[in-house]
């Protein structure tokens, strides 16, 4: 079976702009994953033009709300027939079941958003939070486990650890990834697709190394060549 690792994110603004960009990528080798912006902008039925295109969706809509409310808004979009959805952990153990019971028996997976990687330790400490960010990540990603989820986003640094915790069969998305001699864009912690797939990662997320290629194809091969070399 076609199991492609890399998940190619359309961030952009609008519909037009990423079913141009994602016609001129290859389904058998990248997944794609839908935000906040596009999804708020363009809606489902973008979502179903990208599947008819060929593509699984990661519909990356982080919900955090009461169970009955995360439940009701996953169980929407597993009938939508995406891939993969995501919750926020920090919505605690009853919401995590609530949508996890939400999705069984659908081919929706889903997995849980730990701690965003735009907070650190002060900002816990002004939410009342005295634990260190990296405790944090792994309690979560333990009670996520602990719930049924799929797997957690993390970064591919936290990766190695979450992956000795979990076993190995928990999925660990991976954002943050940039070749070599990529620029960084607004990404402080970032690893390589070969270091990430070694510590442990099973799907890597990456937006704009591809997004801005001139050849975006020629970039996702070269990206799965790397992951290949490093397995
Ligand atoms: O363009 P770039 O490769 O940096 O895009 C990474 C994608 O992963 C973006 O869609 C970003 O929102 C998402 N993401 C991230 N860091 C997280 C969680 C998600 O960069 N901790």
């Amino acid at each position: 079976m076609n199991d492609p690792r890399i998940i190619v994110a359309l961030d952009f603004p609008e519909p037009a702009a990423a079913l141009d960009f994602s016609a001129r990528l290859d389904s058998a080798l990248c997944r794609v994953k839908v935000g906040k912006e596009l999804f708020t902008s363009a809606g489902p039925q973008l979502v179903e033009k990208l599947m008819k295109q060929g593509f699984d969706v990661f519909l990356d809509l982080k919900f955090h709300d009461i169970p009955n409310t995360v439940a009701a808004a996953c169980s929407a979009a597993a009938s939508l027939g995406v891939w993969m959805i995501n919750v926020h952990a920090l919505g605690g153990s009853k919401m995590l079941l609530a949508a996890r019971h939400a999705v069984e028996g659908k081919k929706t997976r889903l997995i849980a958003v730990t701690l965003l990687t735009s907070l650190n330790q002060d900002d816990l400490r002004e939410l009342g939070i005295t634990d260190a960010p990296e405790t944090l990540v792994r309690r979560l990603a333990l009670l996520a486990q602990h719930c049924g989820l799929e797997g957690v986003v993390c970064s591919a640094l936290e990766a190695a650890d979450l992956r000795k915790m979990t076993g190995k069969d928990f999925w660990l998305v991976t954002p943050g990834i940039r070749s070599a001699n990529d620029n960084r864009d607004d990404q402080a912690r970032i690893a390589t697709p070969a270091i990430a797939v070694r510590n442990g990662a099973s799907h890597l997320v990456i937006g704009r190394p591809i997004t801005r290629s001139s050849d975006p194809l020629k970039a996702l091969q070269q990206f799965n060549n790397e992951i290949s070399a490093a397995l």
